[in-house]
């Protein structure tokens, strides 16, 4: 199975909602086993013969016990699929919040995605980083949904069952990854032009892995003094109006927090490798990574460039 497999569950809500689905997929399997063996039973068994004689076959006019077959058969199996939605429901919306419990508040941009972790101070783009959450000890991270401009959905499907993310409206979900690793998901509503690169990546870590990532994250972003050529570069053009930076002027949030840029794998929500080629490609012309990018080309020079990249590649 595939890192994005919903039959591949590693999460609390994800587990029950596949539960679900296999339990409602079985019943309508045996219905439709049912149905269709009694129509091609009767077709086979009443289809015509060389010697009918042509007259009709007995008419039978009701039958009680049929008809009360016929109706409580069916509203048993409707009640069955009730209890258990309602079951699955409940579990996956009224969950506990254990004392160990993180929030994270994801905000979907076009075409990326902002995580604020508002008790900790960290702010990063595109890879969520989470506990391991044990279902002995849990550590299950709460979502807060909201968007910056259009309707997105949050849907990493090893985790949790989709749900969208509303212009001046906030959703709520969780995850309780069972077991560490990388577990990738996607924008699933329609968002523009972009909407199929907004990719999402979750890092799920040890406790003791999580908390260095934490303390890497916290960390001021290290002055280089071989890179300040760089540093100016950034802080003179129009990086500074849709970045933030700690320590620079920099304070925009149109577009991804750039402190600990270089501790991430990707850029673009996934559209290209974080390597020095791959920035100097995005920043020269966003559109040759991911044509219609909101990020506009500044017209650097090759000069210019170079020493931005070099810089940028400082943020660890
Ligand atoms: Cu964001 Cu589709």
């Amino acid at each position: 199975m595939g890192p994005s497999s919903i039959f591949a569950p590693l999460s609390t809500p994800a587990i029950e909602i596949l539960d679900l689905a296999v339990l409602v997929l079985l019943v309508t399997l045996g219905i439709f086993v049912v149905v269709g063996g009694l129509l091609v039973y009767s077709v086979v068994r009443f289809r015509r013969r060389a010697d009918d004689d042509g007259s009709e076959p007995p008419q039978v006019y009701g039958s009680e016990p049929i008809e009360i077959a016929w109706t409580v058969a069916p509203f048993l199996i409707v009640v069955v699929l009730t209890l258990a939605t309602t079951r699955t429901i409940y579990t996956v919306q009224a969950a506990p919040r254990p004392p160990g419990a993180l929030d994270v508040t994801v905000v979907g941009h076009q075409w990326w995605w902002e995580f604020r972790y508002p008790d900790l101070g960290i702010v990063t783009a595109n890879e969520l980083h989470v506990p391991v959450s044990d279902p002995a000890d849990p550590t299950p991270t709460f979502l807060t949904l909201e968007s910056a401009d259009v309707i997105h959905s949050f849907w990493v499907p090893q985790l949790a069952g989709k749900t969208d993310v509303i212009p001046n409206r906030t959703n709520r979900m969780w995850i309780d990854p069972h077991q560490p690793g990388l577990y990738l998901g996607q924008c699933a509503e329609y968002c523009g032009t972009q909407h199929a690169r907004m990719l999402l990546r979750v890092y799920v870590h040890t406790r003791s892995d999580f908390e260095a990532w934490v303390e890497a994250q916290k960390r001021p972003a290290i002055e280089d003094p071989g890179v300040a050529a760089g540093r100016e570069v950034f802080q003179t053009t129009a990086c500074v109006n849709c970045h933030s930076l700690d320590g620079t002027i920099a304070s925009g949030r149109f577009g991804p927090d750039l402190t600990h840029l270089m501790s991430r794998e990707t850029i673009a929500a996934g559209a290209a490798p974080n390597t020095k080629e791959s920035l100097r490609a995005w920043i020269a012309d966003p559109d040759s990574v991911k044509p219609g990018a909101l990020m506009p080309a500044m017209k650097l020079d090759d000069d210019e460039l170079d020493r931005l990249v070099a810089y940028l590649a400082t943020l660890r």
